[in-house]
C-alpha cells in the first residue's frame, strides 16, 4: 500500500522493476475506495465504454435478447452492464460484484427492472442465490483480478446453458516485446497519475500495471478456457493503443 514516505518518483523507478514482486492489495476495499470517483476516471478513457460495448456484440447474442437471462460478473459501477444491455435490449440480466462500493454507484443509475445487481463474490455465486443456466456471460476486467481463477471458470462453465458464450474483456497482453512496453509506458505516464489525482490513491493503479504484466497472456487465456471444456474460443483485440493489450476472448459451452 502507498502510505509510506516514499516519494513517487523514488517508487516508480523502484516498482518499475519489480513487477514481479507480490500483489499483496485488498483488491474489492480498493474498488470500494475508488467507487465514487471511478466513472470519472474511465470516463477519461478514450474507449472504455466504446471497447465494453464491442466486446458485448462480440458475443453475438440472438435478436434483442428477449427471453435471454445474462450475467455480468464483476459489473463495477454498471459500465459492463450498460454495455450488455445494449447488446441485449431486452435481456434480463444479473449483474454481480463483490464491492458494496461499486455496487452502490451502479444502483444509482436508471436501470430497467429486467436489470438487477446483487452484492457477492465470484467465488460464492450459488451462495448468494445466483445460479443458470445463463444464455451468455460478460465478465469485464474481473478474472485477471480473481487470485484463483480456475474454480470460478469451472463454476461458469457449468453455468453456461449449452451453446452460450463467456466473454471474458480484459487487459490481456499478445505477448509482444512491444504491448508490454507501451503497456508501462501508458501505465506510468497516464493511468497511475491519472488515477492518484483523481482519487488520492495510487495502490489499485499501480497494482493493475503490475497485474497485466503477470496474467495469462490473451493465446494462454484461451488455452485456459480451453481446459475447462469450452469450445469455438474467438480473440479479437481493440483499435487504437489497445490494440494487442484489450483483448475480448469469447467461447462456448458445446451445444
Ligand atoms: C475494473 S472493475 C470493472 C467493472 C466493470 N466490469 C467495468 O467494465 O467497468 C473490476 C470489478 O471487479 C470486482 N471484483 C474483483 N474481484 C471480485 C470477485 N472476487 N468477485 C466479484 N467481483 C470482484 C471489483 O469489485 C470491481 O468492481
Amino acid at each position: 500500500m502507498s502510505g509510506d514516505a516514499t516519494s513517487d518518483s523514488h517508487r516508480h523507478s523502484r516498482v518499475l522493476h519489480s513487477y514481479a514482486e507480490p500483489v499483496t492489495i485488498d483488491v474489492t476495499g480498493e474498488f470500494d475506495a475508488a467507487a465514487a470517483r471511478y466513472d470519472r476516471l474511465v470516463g477519461a478513457s478514450p474507449g472504455y465504454h466504446r471497447n465494453l460495448a464491442r466486446s458485448a456484440r462480440r458475443m453475438h447474442l440472438p435478436g434483442s435478447g428477449a427471453g435471454l437471462h445474462l450475467l455480468d460478473l464483476g459489473c463495477g459501477t454498471g459500465a459492463s452492464t450498460l454495455a450488455l444491455l445494449a447488446a441485449a435490449p431486452q435481456a434480463r440480466i444479473t449483474a454481480v460484484d463483490a464491492s458494496a462500493g461499486m455496487l452502490a454507484q451502479a444502483r444509482q443509475a436508471d436501470w430497467p427492472a429486467r436489470v438487477s445487481f446483487v452484492h457477492a463474490r465470484a467465488e460464492e455465486l450459488a451462495a448468494a442465490g445466483v445460479r443458470g443456466p445463463f444464455d451468455g456471460i460478460f465478465a469485464a476486467y474481473l478474472v485477471r483480478n480473481l487470485p484463483d481463477p480456475d474454480p470460478v471458470l469451472a463454476e461458469l462453465r457449468a453455468a453456461l446453458a449449452p451453446g452460450a458464450p463467456l466473454a471474458i474483456h480484459d487487459y490481456t497482453l499478445d505477448g509482444q516485446v512491444r504491448s508490454r512496453a507501451i503497456w508501462t509506458a501508458v501505465c506510468w505516464t497516464v493511468i497511475i497519475p491519472t488515477g492518484k489525482m483523481l482519487t488520492g490513491r495510487a495502490a489499485l493503479y499501480r497494482y493493475l500495471w503490475r497485474s497485466v504484466l503477470r496474467f495469462n497472456t490473451v493465446d494462454a487465456l484461451a488455452t485456459r478456457l480451453r481446459g475447462h471444456g469450452l469450445v469455438d474460443t474467438q480473440i479479437a483485440t481493440m483499435p487504437g493503443w489497445e490494440r494487442g493489450i484489450v483483448h475480448t476472448v469469447v467461447a462456448r459451452r458445446a451445444a
